[in-house]
């Protein structure tokens, strides 16, 4: 990925951090996810005092997206400290859109700390349904 989209799609993850609804467990994520058209949609963890029903905020950006009828990604980033890989969930999520697409993760505190994936090798064998 060029360097200064990365840079400009880091900081748009860190600022969607800035808006997490993490009362429960006080880990605030965002993420920035570039669209092939070179579009950035934003989201951050959403929680709920029914635990189980938080929202990451990968899932949350994609969802963003795809209410705004764009499906092809090149890349998501992820912010938080310390530094995740996205969930399960979110694996399966993003993958639902390509093998290749660049995920991020970057810790906001310590911009060395840096982890690139490519959306397949997050989750190899996938569920895929063959409709
Ligand atoms: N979380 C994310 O939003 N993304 C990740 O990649 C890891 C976990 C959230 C879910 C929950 O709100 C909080 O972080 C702690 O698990």
């Amino acid at each position: 990925m060029e360097p200064d989209r990365e840079k400009q799609l880091i900081e748009s993850a860190i600022q969607a951090r800035g808006n997490a609804y993490a009362p429960y467990s006080e880990f605030a994520v965002g993420a920035a996810l570039l669209t092939s058209s070179g579009e950035i949609f934003t989201g951050c963890n959403v929680e709920n005092a029914s635990y189980g029903l938080a929202i990451c905020a990968e899932r949350g950006a994609i969802c963003s997206a795809v209410s705004a009828g764009q499906r092809e990604y090149q890349a998501i980033v992820i912010a938080a400290t310390p530094l995740a890989s996205p969930c399960g969930a979110c694996r399966q999520f993003i993958v639902e859109f390509g093998k290749d697409i660049n995920v991020i993760a970057v810790d906001p505190d310590n911009p060395a700390r840096i982890k690139r994936w490519k959306s397949g090798e997050l989750i190899p064998d996938s569920f895929e349904f063959d409709h």
